[in-house]
Formats: structure tokens, sequence, C-alpha cells
């Protein structure tokens, strides 16, 4: 199957899925959670600088937000979410921790609210998977990305497990592959992140 075929058939299946709700934030906050998936960690793995303009996408209440905004002291974190509601979680956060380097957008769901050019580097934290169309979303991602930008999928493991989305709802690894390698990047590589969730990373 070509990569447009998987991504057409991928993107026609997931119009049904539901976003994550706003009334489980917590979960996505809890500190137990850096058990699995720590952001400190995650960022040892990124070319990131602290001078960057960097975009959370699908941030939710800002489980990555916040540490990236603390790290990136000298730039920009763009937090982008189709939930005002987690947006507004996310500046909750940002003021409380005094930190003034964060922008929030609302998006539309595969129209993304950045500028052409305009960011370092991007991060998709398990937001790929409840995309209508992680495709276009990618596409988006791309032109708001500078050249030599970087991006960072991060997503649940297709397969049965105790923790995370039904696996139907899943994004397999193969599928996030395709879907950015269509929509034009490079694939840098790709791994296991932890038991659950794997990582691609990409270069514009
Ligand atoms: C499971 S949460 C993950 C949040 C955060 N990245 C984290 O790891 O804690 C997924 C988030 O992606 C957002 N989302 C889903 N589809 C999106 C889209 N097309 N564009 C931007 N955000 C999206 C949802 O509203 C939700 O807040």
């Amino acid at each position: 199957m070509s990569p447009a075929t998987t991504i057409k058939k991928t993107s026609a299946s997931r119009k049904h899925l539901k976003k994550f709700p706003v009334e489980r934030a917590d979960e996505l906050l809890a500190p137990s959670r850096a058990a699995i998936l720590d952001p400190q960690i995650v960022f040892g793995y990124l070319p990131m600088r602290v001078y960057q303009e960097i975009a959370d996408i699908g941030c939710g209440p800002g489980y990555f937000t916040i540490p990236l905004a603390k790290y990136a002291f000298d730039g920009k974190i763009h937090a982008v979410d189709v939930q005002q509601e987690m947006l507004d979680k996310v500046q909750l956060g940002l003021d409380e921790a005094r930190l003034t380097n964060g922008i929030m957008h609302l998006s539309k769901e595969s129209k993304l609210p950045l500028d052409d050019d305009s960011i370092d580097g991007a991060l998709l934290v398990n937001s790929l998977h409840e995309a209508n169309n992680p495709g276009a979303l990618l596409k988006e991602t791309r032109r708001a990305l500078r050249r030599g930008g970087w991006g960072a999928i991060i997503d649940w493991r297709k397969e049965d497990m105790e923790v995370g989305p039904p696996t139907d709802a899943r994004l397999s690894r193969d599928d996030a592959v395709a879907a950015a390698t269509e929509a034009g990047f490079k694939i840098i590589s790709t791994y296991d992140m932890n038991h659950y969730e794997y990582v691609v990373l990409l270069s514009r």
C-alpha cells in the first residue's frame, strides 16, 4: 500500500474518534506519569535550544508545555489545542510558574493557527492519534516549521495494553511514519520511548 493510500484510509476512519475529555485533564498532569513519560528525558532526545520557538501541538493541559517554557526561557512556546478549556489550564499553569513565554492558540482541526516558517520545533505527544486527519495535521506542522526545523511524534503503540486509549483509536508507528513522509518530512529515527509509546523524530 502506498503512503498516500495509507493516509487516506487512516483519515477516513478517524473522524468518529473523541478528543481527550477536559474532565480528565488531571490524569494528564499526574506526577506519576513521569514514571512512563518524563518530559526531561524526552527533551534529552530533541535538538532543542533555549532560544527556540517550539509548538506543543495538542498540548492538553500542559504536561509538556510548562517544562518546555521553563527550558526555552529565551524562546517562545506555542501551545496549540482544539479545546479552549485545555488552553485555559495551560495558561493557569504558566501563570502559577510565573512564565511569560507561552502563547495560546485555539486550533481548528486540520488548520494550524501558526504562520509559515515561524517555529523551530514541534512536539506532538499523544495527540496525532486524536486528529481527524493525521496527514493534514502533519502537513500543517511542516508548513509552520522553519527550514531545518525538527518535529517529534510520541504516540501509543497500536497494541492491547492496560493503559492508554482503545487499540482501535491508536495510530500505528507505521501509519505515523507514512503520514509524516507523505507530509514531506525526513524521518530521522524512530524507536520505543517506553513500554507503551513510540517516538518518531522528524526534520523539515
Ligand atoms: C491525550 S491529549 C495529550 C495532551 C498532551 N500532549 C499530553 O501529552 O499531556 C490529546 C490532546 O490533543 C488535542 N487534539 C486532538 N486533535 C487535535 C488537533 N487536530 N489539533 C490540535 N490538538 C488536537 C486534544 O484536544 C487533547 O487536548
